[in-house]
């Protein structure tokens, strides 16, 4: 099908099936809060997302609450977020809470479109959240929660299992090929440039090939500039049947597609350490959904959570030939140096991919990363991102935001349009 007659089949589907939008979006800075409790962290995100509504939102409006989180029981000694909730908003509706470590809080914006789109529920509050610094060096064996018992009694670490998922896309596809390794480092020097103008990122500092190569060994091949950072904070989006979404706004941001997949959480059984089948399988079934294709997509929120993984994900979605992402990573890098956004470029067109820096520089808070994804997608297609805004020459429409648990034992695929 061509883009036309795609573009066109998207607007009839927004038309014709019920599909959920996004009102309102809010979220806390991301770093370290040392003086703010898990759950204040996503009032506060709340908040902002209900006061960001145009047209005005009542907490009575609000049906249900999906929230997301990972490790709170273990961070912060919590148990049952809704009874929390509850409390801070003043309300007594039903609320959801998910676990899919990384992917929490894309899990708990699943769960949310399937109440709207099942016409139970109008209006609901999706919330993520994480606070992780509290935990200080524990935390690296509590992500492990994520993992795989025996990977963990082996001695891994997340940094650890995606090392050697480095490792062997570095020998299968890189072998004695220095740019491969540059692409591995251009990918967080990227991220970090753009965030340069998002005033809620964690880091707002440029890095150089060079200093990805001097950082602290973390776990052979994976420096320290290679990885997300441990973080706190909190995102909430207001999301609504799209029939009623005007009556909140007059720009609101659709969903066209709301796809998970899910695959074995251990690394050791997978068929490939070098692709992740879930991603695979939750992008193709969004894009059929959306009928779209990868070409269709101008910008995406890709997990960053080791710079190999944005890669991996380049190669997955099929943007490029399985081994060949890291020659797009250095090609384009290198041909869009100093540009305020670093595009990929490809047979597929152009694509900008983790606009506002990504899980590597606006952080990490497990739980309400999948749902920041989407915050920033939200932001820059409505145009209100600020000093991170990308600047296109056609109008942003579409946008894809790709999160996933663990090493891949889950994998969320969201793709947003504008009103086409
Ligand atoms: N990127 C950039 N800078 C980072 C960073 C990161 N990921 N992590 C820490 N820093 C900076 C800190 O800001 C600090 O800078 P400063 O000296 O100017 O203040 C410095 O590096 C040292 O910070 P520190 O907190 O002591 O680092 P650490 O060694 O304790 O932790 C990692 C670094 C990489 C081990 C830690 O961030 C980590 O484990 N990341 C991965 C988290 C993870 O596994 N998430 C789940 C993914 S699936």
């Amino acid at each position: 099908m061509e883009k036309e007659e795609r573009r066109l089949a998207s607007m009839e589907r927004i038309k014709t099936k019920p599909c959920a939008a996004i009102v309102g979006a809010g979220r806390t800075k991301f770093g370290e809060h040392w003086y703010e409790s898990p759950e204040r962290l996503l009032m506060i995100a709340g908040e902002a997302a209900l006061e960001s509504v145009d047209h005005g939102l009542r907490r009575s409006d609000i049906e249900a609450c999906y929230f997301g989180s990972f490790l709170y029981q273990v961070t912060n000694k919590l148990g049952l977020v809704p009874g929390y909730m509850a409390r801070e908003l003043g309300v007594n509706i039903p609320m959801t809470n998910t676990e899919a470590a990384c992917a929490s809080g894309s899990s708990a914006l699943f769960n949310a479109c399937m109440g709207i789109m099942s016409g139970k529920y109008d209006v609901v509050l999706v919330g993520g959240f994480e606070k992780m610094s509290d935990r200080f060096s524990k935390i690296v064996d509590n992500l492990m929660f994520a993992g795989d018992a025996h990977e963990f009694d082996a001695g891994f670490t997340f940094s650890g299992l995606y090392a050697t998922m480095m490792a062997r896309y570095i020998h299968d596809y890189g072998r004695g090929n220095r740019r491969c390794l540059e692409a591995l480092a251009q990918v967080a020097c990227k991220n970090h440039h753009h965030a340069l103008g998002n005033d809620y990122a964690q880091f707002r500092r440029e890095i150089t090939v060079e200093d990805v190569f001097k950082s602290p060994l973390i776990a052979d091949p994976i420096r320290l500039l290679h990885c997300s950072p441990v973080s706190d904070g909190a995102v909430a989006l207001v999301v609504v049947n799209q029939e009623v979404a005007r009556k909140y706004t007059d720009t609101p941001i659709y969903i066209l597609a709301s796809q998970q997949a899910t695959d074995d959480v251990s690394l050791f059984t997978r068929e490939s350490l070098t692709g992740i089948r879930a991603t695979k399988l939750a992008v193709s079934k969004a894009l059929e959904q959306a009928s779209m294709s990868p070409k269709d997509i101008q910008i995406a929120e890709v997990h960053d959570c080791f710079t190999i993984e944005e890669v991996l994900f380049l190669e997955d979605a099929g943007l490029f030939n399985r081994g060949d992402g890291w020659r797009g990573v250095y090609e384009s890098f290198e041909s869009f140096k100093g540009s305020k956004h670093i595009p990929y470029i490809g047979d597929f067109g152009e694509i900008i991919v983790n606009p506002g820096g990504g899980l590597k520089a606006d952080g990490h808070p497990v739980g309400a990363t999948g749902l920041r994804q989407v915050w920033e997608c939200f932001v820059q297609l409505r145009g209100e991102a600020g000093g991170h805004q990308v600047s296109s020459d056609k109008p942003l429409n579409v946008a894809l935001c790709h999160n996933i648990g663990g090493t891949g034992g889950i994998a969320t695929v969201h793709i947003l349009a504008r009103d086409l």
